[in-house]
């Protein structure tokens, strides 16, 4: 496939504004300019399906999908034509409204091992409402990472882990003992080495490995023997992975999990889910449930349950899970036959589960690489495609799977000349840049 001559001026223009006026010029880091090539939609103007449009009219399939917030699609029509008849009944109101214990019972019947659930808007305000609930329980301060995880939430106890620790309490750092996944040994020297200290264990129970045979199963056990809270982040892994999430998928039920992302295709919501008698000390029943448990102005305004509601009925009633996998399974085989034909094997392949499936891109010495990255997406968008990522979306039909891959070889074509002839010859402009790098590891 050719790259078409698409022009970025109105999306660029708009995108200096919105830097002037908001810092980082996005608001999720991830979003932002210093993330995707030059030649990119600087600001995308409406979305249908998997398919977006920036201010530019430009047209693209997408991937990765508002950072995976988006499972079924674009205005996906159920989810709309719900939240649009919500809409006329008001959205917030002086006390609980009965929308409010449809979408809880709703959600523990999605998610079985849980007794009870909190919502709020966001999975950072949910895994630090998590951290919360395991330090009063406990009365330990430390919280065990696992630092092959790589974002857990926006508040001081995870990004004191990271280089990005401007403005947080030097008392916040040194608080996290790292552990690696898929390896029990790590974490049982984490509880040898901090007797008595740790509040909580915090990690994606699968990502983009398989955990080994036994593995969750040890994590669990470890947790009881240590007296400590095990907690799944299952924002990436609800919705995406297994109708039940990763404690569906292999059976090993943690104290406390927390949801988000794709939970209702878009609108804001998030929930902490798990044991009573934890959850409970947000409760305000009884004498020490004294925890300020995620209470919010916005936390149960309505629309955001009706769209999780009626995303969850999607989730049920439709192979939605199955076609994540199968529309990734695809890619991947493809991408990697393609990337085979240019000889590029060992530079550009498919990573991780075909439903959250991801690439490498590897520079001339083999290594990881921020230029040959940044030149790729480049050269994707250049004809049509947005791919930060291959995280597909229920709307991903074969036809948008085809021009995906038509997008990728002619960007692998370039990709191989650059490895020839040097990446700057290539790119325009700067490379994208990470977010943060870990400082405990
Ligand atoms: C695994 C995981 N946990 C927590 C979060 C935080 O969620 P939010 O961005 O909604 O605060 C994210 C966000 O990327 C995540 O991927």
């Amino acid at each position: 496939m050719q790259a078409g001559m698409r022009h970025f001026d109105t999306s660029v223009a708009l995108g200096k504004r919105l830097r002037d006026l908001v810092p980082g010029g996005a608001h999720t880091y991830a979003k932002g300019p210093d993330q995707y090539p030059e030649r990119s939609p600087a600001i995308l103007e409406r979305g249908r399906g998997c398919r977006v449009w920036d201010a530019d009219g430009n047209e693209y399939v997408e991937y990765g999908m508002g950072l995976r917030a988006v499972g079924l699609g674009h205005a996906y029509g159920p989810v709309v034509e719900a939240v649009r008849a919500s809409l006329e009944l008001g959205n917030n109101f002086t006390r609980p409204s009965r929308t409010e214990l449809e979408c809880a019972e709703r959600f523990l019947q999605f998610v079985p091992t849980a007794d009870m659930v909190k919502f709020t808007k966001d999975g950072s305000t949910a895994t630090s409402g998590a951290l919360k609930l395991a330090r009063r329980a406990t009365g330990r301060d430390l919280v065990a990472i696992c630092v092959d995880h790589p974002f857990f939430s926006y508040d001081d106890w995870f990004i004191a882990t990271t280089t990005a620790d401007g403005g947080i309490p030097s008392s916040e750092l040194g608080r996290a003992v790292p552990f690696s996944y898929n390896d029990l040994g790590s974490l049982e020297q984490a509880f040898d080495e901090h007797p008595d200290a740790i509040a909580a264990v915090f990690l994606e129970a699968v990502r983009t490995d398989a955990p080994v045979p036994g593995f969750l199963e040890g994590v669990r056990e470890l947790c009881d023997r240590h007296g400590a809270v095990l907690v799944f982040d299952e924002m990436l892994t609800g919705f995406r992975y297994h109708l039940r999430g990763a404690q569906g998928m292999y059976g090993v039920t943690p104290d406390l999990s927390t949801f988000g992302k794709a939970m209702a295709n878009g609108f804001s919501l998030s929930a902490l889910a798990g044991r009573r008698e934890l959850m409970e000390l947000g409760g305000r029943q009884r004498p020490g449930d004294d925890v300020f448990l995620l209470s919010t102005t916005h936390g149960a305004e309505t629309p955001s349950l009706v769209a999780a509601m009626a995303t969850m009925n999607v989730y049920e009633s439709e192979p939605v899970i199955e076609h994540l996998y199968r529309q990734g399974e695809r890619l991947a085989r493809g991408l990697r036959e393609v990337s085979a034909a240019h000889g590029l094997s060992e530079h550009v392949f498919p990573v991780g589960f075909p439903c959250n499936l991801l690439f490498a891109t590897r520079g001339p010495e083999g290594g990881p690489s921020q230029e040959f990255r940044t030149l790729f997406l480049q050269e994707t968008i250049s004809r049509g495609v947005l791919m930060p990522s291959l995280v597909d979306s229920y709307s991903h039909g074969d036809a948008d799977i085809d021009v995906t891959l038509g997008a990728i070889d002619g960007a692998l074509a370039v990709y191989a000349r650059a490895l020839e002839d040097g990446v700057d010859g290539y790119l325009v402009g700067a490379p994208s840049r990470t977010v943060f790098e870990r400082r405990v590891h």
